[in-house]
C-alpha cells in the first residue's frame, strides 16, 4: 500500500495508546475513518526513552489493516528492518542524525519493498536532506525533540515545512511531509497550511475521552484546511 501527497492524512501515534485496550482502540480509529497509524520505536540510546519494538507492530498489525509507519528513533535501524517487515510495516523512517550511512539504510528499506522515509530532528536543518531527498517517499519534521509523547510543538516548525514544501515543488518530487509532535486542533491547519501531508498525533488523539472521533474531528480541520488551498 502507497501513499501519495493530494489529501492530508491525520496518523494517530500508538504510543500514547492504552495498551490494555489496544485491540478495542484500533477499531475504534478504523470506525472513525482513520487510514494510517504512526508506531515510535525507540532504543534508550539515541532517545532518551525506550519504547516497543517490531514485536508490538506486528501485534498492531493484526488489528490494523491499513497504512503504518514505523518511526525508527534508533541507531543501527538497519538490524531491524527485516523484523519490521516481518511485522507487517507498510514504511520505515530512519533519523538522519542516527546513521552513518544514510543513503545504504535508504536504500536496503527501499530493497526490502517498503517505502522509506528520513526524519530529522528540530535543530537540523532541511539543506542535510539534499543528496537524499530524491531517494525518499516521505520525509519527517521532527515538531518536539524525540523521545516522549505530549511535548509541546517547536514554532520553528513552520519555516521548515514551507522550505521542503518548496524543494518539493522545485525539484517536481512527491515526498509526503510528515509532522511529529504537539500537533493538535490548535495548529493542525497552520501545518496543512504549510505544506504538511501527514500530521503525527499522540497525546491529542489517545488523551482525548473519545480518542477516534478526535481522529476525526483532526480530520475534518486538516481537510478544511486543505479545500482552502485548492
Ligand atoms: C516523539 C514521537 C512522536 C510522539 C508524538 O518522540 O516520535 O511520534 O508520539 O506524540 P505527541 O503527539 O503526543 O506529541
Ligand atoms: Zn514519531
Amino acid at each position: 500500500m502507497n501513499f501519495k501527497p493530494g489529501k492530508p492524512v491525520v496518523a494517530p501515534s500508538i504510543l500514547s495508546a492504552d495498551y490494555t485496550r489496544f485491540g478495542e482502540q484500533l477499531n475504534d480509529l478504523k470506525a472513525h475513518g482513520v487510514e494510517w497509524i504512526h508506531c515510535d520505536i525507540m532504543d534508550g540510546h539515541f532517545v532518551p526513552n525506550i519504547s516497543f519494538g517490531p514485536m508490538i507492530v506486528s501485534a498492531a498489525r493484526r488489528g490494523w489493516d491499513g497504512y503504518m509507519d514505523a518511526h525508527l528513533m534508533t541507531f543501527h535501524p538497519d538490524a531491524y528492518l527485516k523484523a519490521l517487515v516481518d511485522a507487517g510495516a507498510s514504511m520505515v523512517t530512519v533519523h538522519q542524525e542516527a546513521v552513518p550511512h544514510l543513503h545504504r539504510s535508504i536504500m536496503a528499506i527501499r530493497e526490502s519493498g517498503l517505502q522509506a522515509g528520513v526524519a530529522i530532528n528540530p535543530s537540523t536543518p532541511v539543506h542535510t536532506l539534499e543528496m537524499i531527498i530524491q531517494e525518499v517517499d516521505l520525509v519527517t519534521v521532527m515538531s518536539v525533540n524525540p523521545g516522549f509523547g505530549g511535548q509541546s510543538f517547536i514554532e520553528s516548525t513552520y519555516a521548515k515545512v514551507r522550505q521542503l514544501s518548496t524543494l518539493r515543488s522545485d525539484l517536481g518530487l512527491s515526498f509526503l511531509i510528515e509532522i511529529d509532535g504537539g500537533v493538535g486542533a490548535g495548529n493542525i491547519q497552520q501545518l496543512v497550511r504549510a505544506g504538511a501531508d501527514v500530521l503525527v498525533a499522540g497525546n491529542s488523539v489517545f488523551g482525548a475521552k473519545e480518542p477516534g472521533a478526535e481522529a476525526r474531528r483532526l480530520q475534518e480541520l486538516a481537510d478544511t484546511a486543505h479545500i482552502h488551498l485548492t
